[in-house]
């Protein structure tokens, strides 16, 4: 029996109630599949803070770098808001993603058929369906400048992109490209900010190694208009930290919620980090009502791109749509007046049909 080691990290808000749903898929694939899946539950973000005082503990580190991958609720709340930047639940995020050297976030926007009617947009506008996946580079840009203060009160954050970064970034967006329809665009703002010019005399250089790929150039607030009025465009969309954070959760909604998005963090080994896109939702954390379904699926990128499951991950996407498909909804995927199930049943669900 194989035997998997994985840090898990709850975090803040709905994220023990969505990891729970997803260790509970989890469980019953390593039931029917004979794997053995084992949980080192540490601390990070608010949770850390208060029962450490610090957001990211070097236990936390340490646990995640001794482990085959890591699974991540979401962190973050009104009530860490105040906590010195250095100390805030969402540093504490950008800090473990440097730590284990996830440069490469991959986040798939599919439109499951059963949620069609949950998509906002006219249906002529998704008539092809949603398929495309956001390579999000994830330890460089804006996050990561220096940040100060003036006397005066101006604030500073430095922009900036190395040539090598942007390199390894676009590697893995055209190597995603050809596992699927061979087209990648990448989305910058080249026409105002000297990154972005760097970015695409870079993505133009790589590009000529892959020369079965397709690739074109788009500014991100043309991207972000094309994603609403034409989303059938696009298969690959390759894009830096700050936009491919903003377009991923733009591409989210598309699918019938920002619950529905996985994402996979990748580096150079075959550790990763698995999270949903969506945060810690305070609004709704602790009613046993979000979508864990977000949760659900990165937990299948972990089967398929950690530990080469495909067969595992399959299982977990199959079981997600013939539940979606006998009609199951939490709040933010069901049409007024509908009727719900919890974040538990949910996950039960979904767990029974594996
Ligand atoms: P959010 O993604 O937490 O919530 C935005 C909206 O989407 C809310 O109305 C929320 O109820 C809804 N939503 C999100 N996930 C849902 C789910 N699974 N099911 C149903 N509805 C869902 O974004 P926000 O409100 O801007 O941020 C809240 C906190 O989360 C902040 O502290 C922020 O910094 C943090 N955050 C953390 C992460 C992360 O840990 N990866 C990501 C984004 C935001
Ligand atoms: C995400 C989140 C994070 C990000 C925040 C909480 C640091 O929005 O994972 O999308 O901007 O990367
Ligand atoms: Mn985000």
């Amino acid at each position: 029996m194989a035997k998997y080691n994985i840090a898990v990290m709850k975090g803040d808000g709905i994220g023990p109630e969505i990891v729970d749903e997803a260790l509970k898929v989890l469980d019953a694939v390593g039931e029917k599949f004979g794997h053995e899946f084992v949980y080192n539950e540490v601390l990070i973000g608010g949770a850390a803070i208060d029962a450490t005082g610090e957001c990211l503990p070097r236990a936390t580190v340490d646990a995640c770098m001794a482990s085959d991958s890591v699974i991540l609720g979401a962190v973050g709340g009104p009530k860490w808001d105040s906590q010195p930047p250095a100390n805030r639940p969402e540093k504490a995020l950008l800090g473990i993603r440097k730590a284990l050297g996830l440069f490469a976030n991959l986040r798939p926007a599919t439109l499951y058929a059963p949620l069609a009617d949950a998509c906002p947009l006219k249906p002529e506008r998704i008539k092809d369906g949603l398929d495309l996946v956001v390579v999000r580079e994830l330890t460089g840009d804006v996050y990561f400048g220096e940040k100060h203060r003036d006397e005066d009160g101006t604030g500073h954050d430095d922009m900036n992109y190395s040539v090598a970064e942007v390199e390894r970034i676009a590697h893995r967006a055209f190597q995603m490209a050809r596992q699927r329809r061979n087209h990648v665009t990448s989305v910058d703002k080249a026409n105002v900010l000297e990154t972005s010019r760097v970015w695409r005399e870079t993505v133009e250089r790589i590009a000529a190694e892959y020369p079965d790929v397709t690739v074109d150039y788009m500014y991100v607030d043309n991207a972000s208009m094309q994603l609403v009025t034409n989303p059938g465009q696009f298969d690959v969309i390759l894009t830096g930290n700050l936009f491919g954070d903003i377009l991923s959760d733009e591409a989210s909604c598309i699918t019938g919620s920002i619950g529905m998005l996985p994402s996979a963090s990748l580096g150079e080994t075959s550790r990763g980090m698995y999270e949903p896109i969506h945060g810690s939702a305070p609004d709704i954390a602790g009613q046993n009502v979000a979508n864990p379904i977000a949760t659900i699926l990165s937990v299948a990128m972990m089967l398929r791109y950690s530990f080469d499951l495909a067969t595992e991950a399959d299982a977990i996407e199959t079981a997600v749509n013939s539940v979606l498909e006998a009609g199951h909804r939490t709040g933010d995927i069901a049409k007024p007046g509908e009727k719900r199930v919890t974040c538990s049943d949910m996950g039960t669900l979904i767990a029974q049909a594996i």
